[in-house]
């Protein structure tokens, strides 16, 4: 018989490689990969677009309606759209790096999102990252994964990943992932945990390729 492919909860700080991972390991497996950090990110470009203030609540609510997100899968990943806009490359920008947390930490947000995030993952087969996936948005995924690696080791993969694109330094790449850390543990609405069933996986003495390997292997063992 074959096997019963499941949904996957992916968990785990800023940079830790949650979605370049997933979205290998999904390519690999033939799953729907779902980075739920694109859409907070697509949220904050339209906030900032529209010049709100990120801590302005009512304003950043009000605009929810008036978005239309889509993610489209390609070959290597994925489009981002905001009301048919290719937002994809402007959601990695340092602006949007300094305010998504604060966006992220909006309730009106948090539903608006996670009810499409759930919507999205119907189907069996699915990857989905971010912060809340394993505590709020798929609390009976099959499998449950918290991917980290030291502050310091995510820092240097976020510089190396960056640096060609904006002039940034290691140390203010540091400070924004710390920062983030630090919103997206404390926040009251959906913080970051590692829940108590989710696997650990540290990649700080992992390959890129043995940390894709270690999940494919985790997942295979996980369907039924
Ligand atoms: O890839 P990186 O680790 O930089 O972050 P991301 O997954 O793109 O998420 C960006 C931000 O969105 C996070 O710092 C959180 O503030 C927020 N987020 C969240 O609150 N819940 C999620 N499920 C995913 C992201």
């Amino acid at each position: 018989m074959s096997k019963q492919r499941i949904a996957v909860a992916v968990d785990g700080p800023a940079g830790a490689g949650k979605s370049s991972i997933s979205k290998v390991v999904a390519k690999k497996l033939g799953y729907l990969y779902i980075d739920t950090g694109a859409m907070y990110r697509a949220v904050t470009w339209a906030v900032l677009q529209k010049g709100i203030t990120p801590t302005d609540e009512a304003a950043v609510t009000a605009l929810l309606p008036t978005l239309t997100l889509r993610l489209e899968p390609t070959d290597e990943a994925f489009t981002v759209f905001v009301n048919g806009d290719d937002v994809t490359e402007a959601i990695r920008s340092q602006a949007v790096n300094q305010a998504v947390s604060q966006i992220a930490s909006i309730k009106a947000v948090r539903q608006f999102l996670v009810a499409q995030q759930r919507a999205m993952a119907t189907s069996g087969g699915v990857i989905l990252d971010g912060r809340d996936i394993g505590s709020v948005v798929l609390p009976k995924a099959e499998l449950k994964i918290y991917l980290t690696a030291s502050v310091d080791a995510r820092a240097k993969r976020r510089w190396l990943e960056t640096k060609d694109k904006e002039t940034i330094s290691l140390e203010d790449i540091k400070a924004s992932v710390m920062a983030r850390d630090e919103m997206d543990t404390n926040r009251k609405e959906s913080p970051l945990v590692c829940v108590p069933e989710a696997i650990v996986v540290n990649s700080d003495n992992l390959t890129f390729d043995e940390t894709v390997e270690r999940m494919i292997q985790l997942i295979t063992d996980a369907e039924k």
